[in-house]
């Protein structure tokens, strides 16, 4: 699972206003960290003097309904304090611009949605969960442009230290209602490869807090053992916008199954591991030549609108089982079909997937074509149907601002779920 797309315009003319764009944008969204800087430290210095001490009780709070009007019974009333870190631990990588859109960016843009949501409380001793913004996918790598993650428990430990030499509340809980995302390869492990995150583990001073990743599965794993809530991965919304305009939801598809990304014809045995379980090469091998599979292995810039056109998507394993064609199949109505045993699938409540999905066991990827054949004979419309729901595409995709259904939506369904770990009574 790496970066396999980068979503770019060939469009000059575009590309420099898109350009200007993302300039505004990067201004814009500079101006609310300093400005938020600002009135967050003046709060701060004002509650922990004055009123801070008083925690308010939450049935004093039922009692007084104008004590807490907007956000309560939504969300459970839950409160959220977003620390406020040097740039070094955030604003500061944004200065590339990938890092805002690349398929790991579930970390900037939880960040960006929750510093303008109702949940948002700026006094700290209010708050039931505090979010760490740290963003650690955008070191990108000068050799291959992958993101380079070796960094990320020394800069996530940093950032603990810095908060909590001085503020009390990561000492108070031991970070039990702190809150990070990790949406890279196998989430809290930090680490790409399989093994290696495995024997790396989460990190000590994570343990006991509550992560947002993009890896999950349903047997234990030692990369999930920790209080964690399974995110889609970042797909641009504006991308989705862009290619449905040119072929809607409900077009023509005359492509039957499709598959772009890396499929190696001869897996290298790394360490014992071999890409994808050899599960990609198998359905090169078998239907490389079969006129119903669009099977491409190089990058391409259009690979969304080929999406758009094609009826079943093939979602394998890669190094991770979870991938962004997962979220991208959905928002663009393609039939995900999900290659990759034990894989723990986001917002299960929100997203219905054994409906709007197929899974196919990786040991039967060789009977692909006659499963898909079947389906396309049977019941291939009803779950085109029931994937034509908006509600289950919003649900997969970050808006810039939390708005009801979308991806931080779910993330504060679930966190508020996980209120027994408040302090605030
Ligand atoms: C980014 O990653 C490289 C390794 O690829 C590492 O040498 C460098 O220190 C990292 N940068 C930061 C700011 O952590
Ligand atoms: C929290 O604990 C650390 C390590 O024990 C200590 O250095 C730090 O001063 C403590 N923070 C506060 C605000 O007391
Ligand atoms: C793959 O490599 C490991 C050593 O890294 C070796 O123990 C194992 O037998 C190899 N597997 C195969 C199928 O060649
Ligand atoms: C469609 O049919 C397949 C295979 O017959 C089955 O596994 C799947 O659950 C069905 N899906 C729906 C939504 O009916």
């Amino acid at each position: 699972m790496k970066l396999l797309h980068s979503a770019r315009n060939s469009n000059p003319y575009k590309k420099s206003c898109y350009k200007l764009f993302k300039y505004a944008l990067w201004l814009s969204i500079s101006l609310y960290f300093l400005s938020s800087f600002l009135i967050t430290r003046h709060t701060t210095t004002i509650s922990t003097t004055t009123i801070s001490r008083s925690k308010p009780s939450r049935a004093l709070m039922a009692e007084n309904p104008h004590l807490d009007s907007s956000a309560h019974g939504k969300f459970n009333g839950m409160r959220i304090y977003v620390y406020d870190l040097p740039p070094q631990f955030n604003s500061d990588w944004l200065k590339n611009e990938r890092c805002s859109r690349h398929l790991f960016a579930a970390e900037v843009a939880i960040h960006r949605a929750l510093l303008s949501s109702e949940v948002r409380t700026f006094d700290p001793w209010q708050a039931d969960l505090f979010f760490v913004p740290v963003y650690v996918s955008c070191n990108f790598s000068e050799v291959n442009g992958f993101p380079a993650i070796g960094h990320a428990r020394a800069l996530i430990a940093s950032a603990i230290q810095y908060l909590s030499s001085d503020l009390p509340f990561w000492n108070r809980s031991r970070g039990s209602d702190h809150v990070f995302v990790a949406s890279h390869d196998f989430g809290s492990c930090f680490h790409s490869m399989e093994d290696m995150a495995i024997s790396e583990g989460i990190p000590e001073f994570l343990r006991n807090s509550i992560i947002l990743q993009t890896f999950g599965v349903k047997d234990k794993h030692p990369c999930q053992e920790v209080e964690n809530v399974v995110v889609p991965p970042y797909i641009s919304p504006e991308s989705v916008a862009t290619t449905l305009e040119a072929s809607p939801v409900t077009g023509h598809r005359d492509i039957f199954a499709f598959f772009r990304g890396k499929m190696e014809v001869h897996p290298k045995n790394v360490s014992g591991r071999y890409y994808s379980k050899r599960v990609r090469t198998t359905i090169l091998r078998r239907y490389g030549n079969d006129r119903r599979f669009y099977l491409r292995r190089h990058r391409f810039a259009g690979y969304q609108s080929e999406i758009a056109r094609s009826k079943f998507c093939l979602c394998p394993l890669g190094w991770a089982p979870w991938s962004p064609r997962l979220v991208e199949s959905v928002a663009l109505g393609c039939v995900p079909v999900i290659i990759a045993d034990g894989i723990r699938l986001p917002f299960p409540s929100a997203v219905p997937w054994a409906e709007i999905s197929l899974t196919v066991a990786e040991a039967d990827v060789g009977k692909l074509g006659g499963i898909l054949a079947h389906v396309a004979e049977t019941n291939l419309t009803a779950i085109q149907r029931n994937l034509g729901d908006p509600r289950v595409r919003k649900a997969l995709l970050f808006d810039d601002t939390v708005s009801e259904g979308d991806a931080t939506w779910q993330v504060l369904i679930a966190l508020s779920g996980k209120l027994d770990r408040s302090h605030r009574g």
